[in-house]
């Protein structure tokens, strides 16, 4: 009976599994493409006159595989094994996972197969059409669910600091993606941006700068607290830091996105307001900065042996 209670939960490591495999083929294509891009900034001829391998289409396609198709990856199949680890519980529902992982994938085809080809809402970082838009939504929305749906079940009562920072992570992504993405459609592949001028430039970089500060730093941080201190073989340097600096971090990121928009048509007292709260945001940036680093003290020596660390 003993053995049956101590056994390890039948975790869903083919999710994980899944998503760390397309984490290494969008780094390597997402990557190439970078290095392309960057040749042709040397030597602009190596477009070859072909429309579709011009530099402007092909920077977002970079851009969006190394963030969302590589980085995107790496969160899910992360996040996924984390959240079990940590709840000491499998998914909340498998099929939930599987259209996560296929939905992420058909995402990121349809990204390949739209940008070269001059689609665009012309948004950094938010570049894909409406359709593609709708589909990230339903696949963000059943992530979230099979997330917090674990975290619900859970079989420990403490809900571990990496899963806050990927809960907030998924929370804010949501809200920066179905805010901004909203548009009247035209045709099929066009759209216009619901809002206008100034208004639409400033919902623009509230999730241009948040997506930086969700998806590749609250999500990465989450990755952080659970990697770091098991590679190292030591507990978190300062849990209480990990839980100051995560409310600090998700109290004032969100404000900082006018600092895009210096010396533009955005009322100044939004841009003295950005501007001020990127300054103040070093507090939560050097938290969590701190925090990673010194869970290594002790284990300095690991630096020389330890690839992974
Ligand atoms: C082999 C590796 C890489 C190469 C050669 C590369 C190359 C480039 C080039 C040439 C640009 C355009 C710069 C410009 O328009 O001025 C760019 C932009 C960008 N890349 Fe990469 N990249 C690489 C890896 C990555 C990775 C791993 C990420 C993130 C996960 C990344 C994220 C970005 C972002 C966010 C931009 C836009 C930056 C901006 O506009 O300020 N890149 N990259």
């Amino acid at each position: 009976m003993s053995e049956i209670s101590q056994a390890q939960p039948d975790y869903n490591y083919k999710v994980v599994r899944q998503f760390t495999i397309m984490t290494v083929i969008w780094g390597i294509v997402g990557m190439s493409l970078g290095v392309f891009i960057a040749a042709q900034l040397f030597a602009p001829a190596l477009n070859f006159d072909i429309p579709w391998l011009t530099y402007s289409r092909l920077r977002p396609l970079h851009t969006n595989a190394v963030i969302f198709a590589f980085g995107g990856c790496a969160l899910f199949a992360t996040s996924y094994y984390i959240v079990q680890r940590t709840s000491q519980v499998r998914l909340f529902s498998d099929k939930l996972a599987a259209f996560t992982f296929w939905g992420w994938q058909a995402v990121i085809v349809a990204a390949v197969l739209t940008l070269p080809f001059g689609y665009t809402t012309s948004k950094e970082y938010a570049e894909l059409e409406w359709p593609i838009d709708i589909l990230i939504a339903l696949v963000w929305v059943a992530y979230i669910i099979n997330f917090f749906g674990t975290l619900a079940i859970r079989k420990v009562s403490h809900i571990y600091v990496a899963n806050w920072f990927l809960g907030a992570f998924m929370l804010t992504v949501a809200v920066l993606h179905i805010g901004n993405s909203m548009a009247l459609p035209v045709s099929f592949m066009k759209s216009y941006s619901m809002y206008a001028g100034a208004v639409d430039a400033m919902m623009q970089w509230w999730y241009g700068h948040n997506a930086v500060g969700f998806f590749l730093t609250a999500g990465f941080l989450g990755m952080m607290y659970y990697f770091v201190p098991k590679q190292a073989g030591r507990p978190v340097y300062s849990y209480r830091l990990s839980v100051v600096h995560f409310w600090a971090l998700i109290s004032l990121y969100i404000w900082a996105g006018p600092h895009h928009l210096h010396y533009t048509a955005l009322p100044d007292w939004t841009q003295s307001l950005g501007m001020v709260m990127s300054v103040i945001l070093f507090v939560p940036s050097w938290g969590g900065m701190i925090n990673g680093i010194m869970t290594l003290s002790g284990a300095w020596h690991k630096l020389r042996t330890d690839p992974v660390l």
